[in-house]
């Protein structure tokens, strides 16, 4: 158990922890650099997307429930270093899943990097199965066909 935790959306006055928490405990690798306006028109566009769990006024844990009102996204699961293993990766998750389905999603998506021995141990542990069929294809908004296969 973690005392004095608080569990809430994050908004606009959150974006600098965000960025610093997720720099220290996220899943940093094989993705571009975060921006504090992503993190920003994310919360204009859905406020309750980024769910953040405080205890002490820090930032310990977080997940990002994207819903586009057909498909249920889930990102940035992260716990402070200090706390993992007392199951507030899975407490978050659940809130997660609660928002999404009261939002009437039917399936949950996260993406876990394949050598992510942790993450790939907790989404398990939480009931998802693994694609082997799917990969994930990615593009640069400001690349071009061309620039993509050169
Ligand atoms: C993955 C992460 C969010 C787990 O958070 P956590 O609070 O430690 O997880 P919990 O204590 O809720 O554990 C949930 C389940 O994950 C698994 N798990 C957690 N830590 C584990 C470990 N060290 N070894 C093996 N399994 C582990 C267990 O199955 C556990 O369930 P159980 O306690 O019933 O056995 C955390 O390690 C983290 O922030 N990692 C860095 C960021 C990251 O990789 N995020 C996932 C992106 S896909």
């Amino acid at each position: 158990m973690v005392d004095d935790l608080v569990m809430r959306s994050a908004g606009h006055g959150d974006v600098r922890a965000l960025l610093e928490f997720w720099a220290a405990a996220g899943e940093n690798g094989s993705r571009p650099a975060d921006r504090p306006e992503a993190v920003g028109r994310l919360i204009d566009r859905d406020p309750e997307a980024i769910l953040l769990a405080t205890a002490a006024d820090r930032i310990v844990a977080t997940i990002i429930c994207g819903w586009d009102g057909w498909r249920a996204n889930l990102y940035r699961l992260a716990v402070a270093p200090d706390l993992r293993g007392r199951g507030l990766g899975r407490r978050m998750l659940e809130q997660a899943e609660d928002r999404l389905r009261g939002l009437g999603a039917e399936r949950f998506c996260a993406m876990v990097l394949d050598d992510n021995d942790l993450g790939t141990a907790l989404w398990r542990a939480a009931g998802y199965t693994r694609q082997e069929d799917w990969s994930r294809w990615v593009k640069a908004a400001g690349q071009s066909a061309e620039g993509a296969r050169r």
